[in-house]
């Protein structure tokens, strides 16, 4: 499924669709906190360092670094202007594929949960590359491939009969850069690349994050108030059944990060 920038735009015009989505992992067992888990698998010294957060979404890496690196400079970069409005400066506007920064003058890149969304992942990688410095690196995420496959199946039941089967399918919209298709990308810009997988199930106990989660999808999906309407209120049909017979709705979270050198 290739990637439709105007469709993911339109889903970051602000920040209220991905906190939809990161709202859901409040029920995660094991408590985990991605920010937290990365901060600990950067390299250490960061004073002095320039950071660029590429597709830094609502700051949350960003927030936390400034707070943990007080002497590194983290500048939070993004190509959707509404997600940087709870951002403070240094932040700019700018696609991955043209980050604003002249060669080697970047210590560290994060690119977190956002090169699945880049028409062309390579290039996005060769760019992060070319600002790192010798000896910089990047670390990246993603989801594993058929990750929160429960999920997307109830997405993919109540949206069938409306979108038809061409309809939209995550697991499509991020395979330019999942677990199966990273690597490779990452192999061919950077000498070593490590993999680090978590994994742990999300058990929610009520309809409403999962129906706050399938609405927040609606722009990727490009599909019409009428339809995402259809669509949800056949999910809450199906969860209604599932909560009668079952306390949790379950599915399995796993997250890749990357170091890369
Ligand atoms: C899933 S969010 C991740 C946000 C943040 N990194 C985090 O993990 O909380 C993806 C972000 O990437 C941004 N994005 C998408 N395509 C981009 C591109 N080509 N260049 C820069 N940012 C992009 C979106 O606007 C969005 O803020």
């Amino acid at each position: 499924m290739a990637v439709d920038v105007d469709q993911v735009m339109a889903n970051y015009r602000d920040t209220g669709n991905l906190k939809s989505r990161i709202g859901i992992y409040e029920y995660r067992e094991p408590r985990f906190d991605p920010v937290d888990y990365a901060v600990g698998l950067l390299p250490g010294g960061l004073d002095g360092a320039l950071v660029l957060d590429v597709g830094a979404g609502s700051g949350r890496y960003t927030k936390r670094l400034r707070a943990d690196f007080p002497g590194a400079t983290v500048v939070a970069i993004d190509q959707g202007r509404g997600m940087l409005a709870e951002v403070e400066a240094p932040a700019m506007v700018a696609d991955a594929r043209a980050v604003p920064y002249p060669d080697g003058a970047a210590d560290l890149v994060l690119a977190m949960h956002m090169l699945y969304h880049v028409p062309e992942p390579a290039e996005a990688v060769a760019e992060f590359r070319r600002v790192l410095k010798p000896g910089g690196a990047l670390l990246a995420s993603t989801n594993a491939r058929g990750d929160m496959a429960a999920m997307a199946e109830l997405w993919e039941r109540a949206a069938a009969p409306v979108l038809g089967p061409g309809g939209y399918s995550w697991h499509g919209a991020i395979r330019g850069f999942d677990s199966a298709s990273a690597p490779a990308l990452l192999e061919a810009g950077f000498d070593s690349v490590e993999a680090f997988e978590e994994t742990g199930t999300v058990a929610v106990p009520e309809p409403g994050p999962i129906l706050r989660f399938l609405a927040s999808i609606q722009s990727f999906a490009g599909c019409d108030d009428a339809s995402i309407a259809a669509i949800l209120a056949a999910a809450e049909r199906e969860l209604a059944r599932h909560f009668a017979a079952h306390a949790t709705f379950d599915f399995q979270k796993t997250l890749v990060f990357y170091r890369c050198r």
